[in-house]
């Protein structure tokens, strides 16, 4: 790879702050975080000045809109960011000689209570997962030097962000009596700093496709939800309901746990259990938290 940087897309948000940090501070990888104000990956003659200004070896393309539920009332808006702004990222990288990491979904399944692997077949439900699957089929026929990344339901990262499902729910037990939690919503937990671990370890492999990458195993909300506070040592009980009892706009599937094939066929390992990551978030956020 050379001297050429690791240029992230949506560099400020939950995810692309850990591939920031993690490839800059602990793989020592020159890197290029771009947030949203620094380029808006929409308007085309900016992507394209970014990558022939940076040249970077690779682009690992963060930036999305990632509500779920907002994205229904906002299609026009979902697919020109989701799709139409990842295939400029795709010609602008192919056009400059640089691979491509696409951070897509991994809620894209049909309904049914169990872990996907890459070669399941997608069946998106929300406008949000059509907008990922259609940029999935796009890019790789644009920069066949893609990774396309399925990631699990992230966690980690800073506490100020909104996206941070565990600080948000360490928050909620301090002002709640109960917290309720879904039983019937299943996915991988899966900590941002792992991912960023298996995007360093692929890029180093050249073995471009698709990767589930998610921590193992399957877990309810209400398991996920009850880990957490408990992980924490609080004393908030955690009651199981139902998702019909959170309606949402989205008609999010029941399933996005992940498991992998494909990176066992590239050489790289399964990432660690679910449990095992949370709890080094949890330690690792613990004094920052004052617990
Ligand atoms: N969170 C999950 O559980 C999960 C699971 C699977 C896959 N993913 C995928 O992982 C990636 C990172 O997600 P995340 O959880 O880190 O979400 P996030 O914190 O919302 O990060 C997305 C970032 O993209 C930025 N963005 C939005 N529109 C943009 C545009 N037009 N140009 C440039 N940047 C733009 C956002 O900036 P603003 O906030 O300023 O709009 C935000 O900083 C996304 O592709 C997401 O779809 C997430």
């Amino acid at each position: 790879m050379g001297s050429r940087p690791i240029l992230v897309t949506g560099a400020g948000g939950m995810l692309g702050t850990s591939i920031v940090h993690m490839l800059g501070d602990k793989y020592h990888r020159p890197v290029i975080g771009l947030s949203h104000r620094s380029l808006d990956v929409t308007h085309a003659a900016a992507v394209e000045a970014a990558i022939r200004h940076y040249r970077p070896a690779a682009v690992v393309h963060c930036a999305a809109k990632t509500a779920v539920d907002a994205c229904e009332t906002a299609v026009d808006e979902t697919f020109r960011v989701n799709t139409w702004a990842s295939r400029l990222v795709a010609q602008a990288t192919a056009r400059h000689g640089a691979e491509l990491v696409f951070i897509s979904s991994c809620g894209i399944f049909p309904n049914a209570v169990r872990p996907f692997h890459e070669d399941d077949v997608p069946a998106p439900r929300t406008i949000y997962g059509h907008s990922k699957r259609q940029a999935e089929l796009i890019i790789a026929t644009e920069n066949p030097r893609t990774y396309i990344i399925r990631p699990g339901w992230l966690f980690g990262g800073q506490s100020g962000h909104s996206k941070n499902f565990v600080y948000q729910r360490f928050l909620e037990a301090q002002r709640v009596s109960v917290i309720r939690s879904v039983i019937d919503r299943f996915g991988s937990p899966t900590f941002v700093d792992d991912v960023s671990r298996a995007i360093h370890q692929l890029l180093e492999t050249r073995q471009y496709g698709l990767y589930h990458v998610a921590n193992e195993g399957m877990a309810s909300r209400f398991e996920y939800v009850r880990s957490i506070v408990n992980g924490l040592g609080l004393q908030t009980p955690v009651v199981p309901c139902s998702a019909e009892d959170f309606p949402r706009h989205a008609s999010v599937p029941v399933s996005e746990a992940l498991t992998s094939r494909n990176l066992d066929r590239a050489g790289l390992f399964p990432l660690r259990p679910w449990q095992d990551a949370l709890g080094e978030y949890l330690n690792q956020s613990r004094a920052e938290w004052r617990i």
